[in-house]
């Protein structure tokens, strides 16, 4: 019998080796025991590093799929995981196949592994919390999280945190490694880490933020916690709200149903009837997205469009995470059929790339899809459009939101705030705070970057330039606390 030794935190390699030199040896599943280090036992005959120069028989087979299998499922806190993995890949050198075999007990057992690595990691990426600490160099925030992962995840995790936050330092501590950014280089540790002490206000933020998209209406106990295990709970400071959210449920779902339903403007019905049955044959390619703003091309709903050019459509990827809504088309954008390509579009492609929001990854659309003007001369003067105009133009605004389904959506303006909540309100009074929406989504009010533009005092311009720029680093810190969708 022989015995191997491994320090078993999800290192594939040391496995890896350990495994090359059995099959070279000849050595079947039954005659090796898997054991972790400080577990005692028999040492003798430990399998260690393969000699230099010595490789495995030419013949050996290993399939690319079953690299990538054993990546993962050497993660996994299983002890048996090293016994499986040898004896898969032992059954592999006479059965090639065996991996497609998915009645297979071994292969089935290594599949489950495999799943619940990922959902590990997928648990990691949405219940980190990070806590703002002091910084060591001027100019870099510095963030610390406790995480206590069930597998040992942290190594392949890691790559997401320093995508996700690469302008920030941070460290996530856990009991199965760390991991830790300085803007420069990642390291991660297989060593079980510390759990950094302290509550600072992002707590706080985290506890607001959760208390406003507590949908009551969707209380599903046992999925809510399906999605967000108990076990997670401690660790993450909004999760000691959820007992009082849902007690206090079912009396705010009774006062969300005694609010008007809105309904969807009656035009837009004769447009699905024009559609349908037609989607498929004409069609057949169009995404979502594609088939809105195929729809709204057509839209004769009000007035706006006998003197506009052409509807101006919302644009940017259908899974933005970050959606913009501004007023209406200006005489450029009207031209060329596309929103915030005019002057107010430079001002706010500059705000939204000095926020460090890559302004190719989020949607901006407008509340108003037809431009609204009077003739001066040969000048075409914008008008501001009326509630009635924003009322008709809401249900695309609308089915935009539903389609892209971001995280925030930002309103530029007072018109594009009183077509996203149905509300005239000064932008004094909603500014800067996040207002909860529909799901889990979040939004943000600023100022239009038109009336910035329309500013008569330059010192007056020069302040509401810096407040816009100032609300769009609030719509980039909002959307780096927030976890990332599951
Ligand atoms: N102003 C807007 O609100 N939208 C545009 O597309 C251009 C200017």
């Amino acid at each position: 019998m022989r015995t191997v030794t491994l320090d078993g935190r999800g290192d594939f390699g040391e496995w890896r080796d350990a495994a090359r030199r059995l099959l070279v040896d000849a050595i079947t599943p039954e005659e090796v025991g898997w054991q972790l280090s400080g577990q005692g036992g028999d040492l003798f005959g430990v399998v260690g590093e393969a000699e230099p120069g010595q490789t495995a028989p030419s013949e050996m087979v290993v399939p690319k799929g079953f690299i990538e299998a054993a990546e993962t499922a050497i993660c996994h806190s299983d002890p048996d995981r090293f016994s499986l993995l040898y004896r898969i890949l032992w059954r592999l050198q006479g059965e090639r196949n065996l991996l497609h075999v998915t009645s297979d007990a071994d292969v089935s057992q290594l599949v489950r592994l495999i799943k619940n690595v990922r959902r590990d990691s997928h648990k990691m990426k949405a219940f980190v919390r990070f806590r703002e600490v002091e910084a060591v160099q001027a100019g870099r925030r510095r963030f610390v999280a406790w995480f206590e992962p069930e597998h040992f995840i942290v190594s392949r995790t890691a790559g997401f945190f320093q995508r996700r936050f690469t302008d920030m330092d941070w460290l996530i501590a856990t009991p199965k490694g760390s991991a830790a950014w300085n803007g420069e280089m990642l390291k991660t540790s297989r060593e079980p880490a510390g759990r950094p002490e302290g509550e600072d206000e992002t707590d706080e933020l985290w506890r607001t933020y959760f208390a406003n998209i507590f949908n009551p209406a969707r209380v599903k106990i046992r999925a809510m916690q399906s999605e967000m295990p108990k076990k997670y709970w401690k660790n993450m400071p909004e999760a000691s709200l959820i007992p009082d959210l849902i007690a206090g449920a079912e009396r705010r779902v009774a006062e969300m149903a005694a609010r008007q339903a809105s309904q969807p403007p009656a035009f837009h019905e004769r447009l699905q009837a024009h559609w349908r049955g037609r989607d498929e044959e004409e069609a057949p390619d169009l995404s979502p997205l594609e088939r809105l703003r195929e729809e709204a091309a057509q839209c004769t709903r009000c007035p706006l469009h006998c003197q506009a050019t052409q509807t101006v459509f919302g644009e940017g990827p259908a899974d933005a995470e970050i959606l913009f809504v501004g007023e209406q088309p200006g005489d450029t954008e009207d031209l060329a059929g596309r929103p915030f390509i005019g002057p107010a579009g430079r001002v706010f492609d500059e705000a939204v790339e000095a926020a460090g929001i890559d302004r190719t990854q989020v949607y901006v659309t407008n509340a108003v899809k037809h431009f609204k003007y009077e003739r001066r001369g040969k000048r075409r003067i914008h008008m501001r459009p009326d509630a009635g105009e924003v009322a008709h133009c809401r249900w695309w605004v609308a089915k935009e939101i539903e389609i892209i389904r971001p995280r925030i959506v930002v309103a530029l303006g007072a018109t594009a705030y009183l077509s996203l909540t149905g509300e005239s309100r000064p932008i004094a009074e909603v500014r800067g705070m996040p207002i909860p929406m529909q799901e889990d989504r979040m939004l943000l009010v600023t100022t239009h970057p038109a009336a910035i533009l329309r500013m008569p005092a330059e010192d007056l311009k020069a302040r509401s330039l810096e407040a816009f720029r100032s609300d769009l680093q609030g719509v980039r810190r909002l959307f780096d606390t927030l976890p990332a969708p599951s």
